[in-house]
């Protein structure tokens, strides 16, 4: 099975490069803030929880969010392997899904760390904001998630990086270029012969 952990700071291009995964490694996405967005759309509790956090560029409390992980992945049985998209953000959540995906006898084959610098993220993101209708595609929360990430999410780089499965991608240049990048990493740790 093939499991990735796609990691980047806001505005990295994880949701773009996660579809191109998608289709070509024949992988469930799971994108935690979609997840969450899909919860808000819905009005449900969880989605009650997750609007204001979301507007404001913070994190939807651990224990929660790894119980809605948890809870997905038990949807797709039959899945050949799962890209994980905004999920681990902490370490604590890098700790819960290596404990979640032992019990079910799996585990994160890679993760791939789409590095771009903090002014094209912001460029990226306003861009987005013009259409997205995202609450957090504003300047001020761009600015809060792109703190949050630095403070709480780049700890988890070591985590990998003591398993020996972090790759760095380059994630500046066409959408193109970063795929060919990130396919290479994974066909070097997961070559496609045995991707059947
Ligand atoms: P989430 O939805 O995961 O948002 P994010 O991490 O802030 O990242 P984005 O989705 O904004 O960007 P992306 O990296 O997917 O880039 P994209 O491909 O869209 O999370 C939202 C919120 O939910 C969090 O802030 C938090 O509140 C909560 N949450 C989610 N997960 C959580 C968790 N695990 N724990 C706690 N809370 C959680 O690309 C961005 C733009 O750039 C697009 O317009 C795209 O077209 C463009 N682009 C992409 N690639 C390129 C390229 N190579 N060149 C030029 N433009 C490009
Ligand atoms: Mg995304």
């Amino acid at each position: 099975m093939l499991n990735v952990v796609i990691f980047g700071a806001p505005g990295s291009g994880k949701g773009t490069q996660s579809e191109f995964i998608e289709k070509k490694y024949g992988l469930v996405h799971l994108s935690t803030g979609d997840i969450l967005r899909a919860e808000i759309a819905k009005g449900s509790e969880i989605g009650k929880i997750a609007d204001g956090l979301i507007s404001r560029g913070e994190f939807i409390p651990d224990d929660l969010m790894i119980s809605i992980l948890n809870g997905t992945i038990d949807k797709y049985p039959t899945s050949k392997g799962f890209i994980f998209d905004g999920f681990p953000r902490t370490v604590a959540q890098a700790e819960a899904l290596d404990s979640m995906l032992k019990r079910r006898n799996i585990r994160v084959t890679l993760m791939l760390n789409i590095d771009v610098e903090t002014n094209e993220l912001v460029k990226r993101l306003l861009n987005r904001g013009k259409t997205s209708g995202r609450s957090d595609d504003n300047l001020k929360t761009i600015h809060q998630r792109i703190q949050v990430y630095e403070t709480k999410t780049l700890p988890v780089i070591q985590f990998y990086d003591r398993q020996n499965k972090h790759h760095r991608i380059k994630g500046t240049g066409t959408m193109d270029e970063v795929f060919a990048d990130i396919c290479a990493a994974i066909d070097s740790v997961y070559p496609t012969k045995t991707n059947v």
